[in-house]
């Protein structure tokens, strides 16, 4: 793991619980006497603070410079083949802000000039075609919210727990609102023949990455984005142009889209047979697992985010999601799965994006075993790591949507470990 992880040291978690001075506080606690923050006046209230020109693009305080995407050291063989992770534990609502979005990329992130920019589409339709970003904008466009998780998101813990920290277990997602045209609008303007079957996106960067695409998902929810959170697309995410697959793997959410082949039958390149492909423990694998199976996690307390306060109120929050829909509801322990709550959802509720979940509980200082476990809108409740195992085998690395457990020790630390 990366060295700079984030982790609290144990000194600090340790003042922490001091501060608390093992009292059970309320929140927003009068402890004012003598507090140096308010009896001394600081610099920022001395002197004139930057103008208007001075950050003509902002950026984030410098007291969260600790809020970044991290990549785990062992994974990154080379970092232009590899993945970083989304901060989770960091952010709060439902949407990831562009610069902590994860990035996996093959080949690099290609900087891609838009002027020179094309998307072809060809194969079985009636007019092949080549647009310019120009004719893109000259289609009606969409604005909508989703999660992007990569089918390795988790891929870690297949055999066990390992990595420590939400941003690690589970950083592999984003959700953004995209502003797109409908991938429909654009294969209509060529005609899908009706021996059309599947569509084949292909990047434009060294990977020239490529996957298969059954037509009915294609003229169904599908976009071709090229705004992200308003603003265009970061390079990192295919700038200027990228498919939006809602609620199926992150792999098939070809960047800097350049050409979308119309086929009869699927391509079986690399990335849907030697890659994402699910081996079971009786050799046979699984192919074309597209959806995202409904999955939850704590972001808070988490590994990176111990409790600091001692015991005493509080919150705890997380995040849920479901490439088949919303979710209506996510459950809660604090021991290990002999109690349930049910946590509060707030914010909006989007098809295939995430949801944001609080539980707020009084913590009387004995350790904890938290748990969250999703159910989405059809019905479908996420399983343990075990029920999952018992099904798939270890053999995989994508679609582990098991429920995950962090210990909460009685000085606040967490820890990512299993029960059984
Ligand atoms: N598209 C291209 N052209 N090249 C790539 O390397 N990586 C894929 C997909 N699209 C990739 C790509 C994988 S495996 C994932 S999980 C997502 O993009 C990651 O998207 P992100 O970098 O926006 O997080
Ligand atoms: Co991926």
């Amino acid at each position: 793991m990366s060295s700079s992880n984030g982790n609290p040291t144990r000194r600090n978690v340790l003042r922490g619980a001091l501060a608390a001075g093992g009292a059970v506080m309320t929140a927003g606690a009068a402890r004012a006497a003598g507090d140096p923050a308010i009896t001394e006046i600081q610099t920022w209230n001395q002197a004139l603070g930057d103008g208007v020109d001075a950050r003509p693009y902002g950026t984030p305080s410098e007291f969260e410079a600790h809020v970044k995407r991290r990549n785990v050291e062992w994974l990154t063989a080379d970092p232009v083949s590899s993945v970083n992770f989304t901060p989770l534990h960091e952010l709060d609502g439902i949407i990831t802000p562009n610069g902590l979005c994860f990035e996996r990329h093959h080949a690099g992130i290609a900087e891609v000039d838009p002027a020179k920019h094309r998307l072809m589409i060809n194969g079985l339709v009636d007019t092949p075609l080549v647009f310019t970003m120009q004719d893109i904008l000259r289609f009606p466009r969409e604005n909508r919210v989703y999660f992007l998780e990569c089918a390795a998101n988790s891929g870690m813990e297949w055999r066990g727990s390992q990595l420590n920290g939400c941003q690690f277990t589970h950083g592999m997602i984003h959700n953004v609102m995209y502003t797109g045209v409908p991938l429909r609008l654009l294969l209509e303007e060529a005609g899908v023949k009706t021996s059309g079957k599947w569509v084949m996106p292909e990047g434009a960067d060294a990977s020239a990455m490529t996957r298969s695409i059954p037509m009915e998902k294609a003229l169904d929810d599908c976009l071709v984005a090229f705004k992200m959170n308003g603003e265009a697309l970061r390079p990192e995410q295919g700038y200027p142009l990228r498919l939006v697959v809602p609620g199926w793997e992150g792999n098939m959410w070809v960047k800097w889209l350049r050409r979308l082949e119309v086929g009869d039958q699927p391509w079986h390149h690399r990335e849907e047979t030697s890659k994402y492909t699910d081996l079971l423990a009786d050799g046979q694998a699984r192919r074309f697992t597209w959806e995202m199976d409904a999955k939850s996690v704590i972001t808070n307390p988490s590994p990176q985010a111990p409790i600091l306060h001692g015991a005493g109120h509080t919150v705890l929050s997380g995040l849920a999601w479901s490439g088949r829909g919303t979710i209506p509801r996510v459950d809660v322990t604090l021991d290990g799965g002999n109690s349930w709550h049910a946590a509060r959802m707030s914010g909006p509720s989007f098809e295939k994006s995430l949801h944001r979940f609080y539980y707020e509980f009084d913590w009387d200082g004995s350790p904890l075993l938290l748990q969250s476990r999703a159910h989405d809108s059809t019905g479908y409740v996420q399983p343990t790591k075990d029920q999952l195992r018992e099904v798939r085998g270890v053999n995989s690395i994508y679609h582990n949507n098991g429920i995950q457990t962090w210990h909460v020790s009685e000085s606040g630390v967490a820890e990512n470990v299993e029960i059984s």
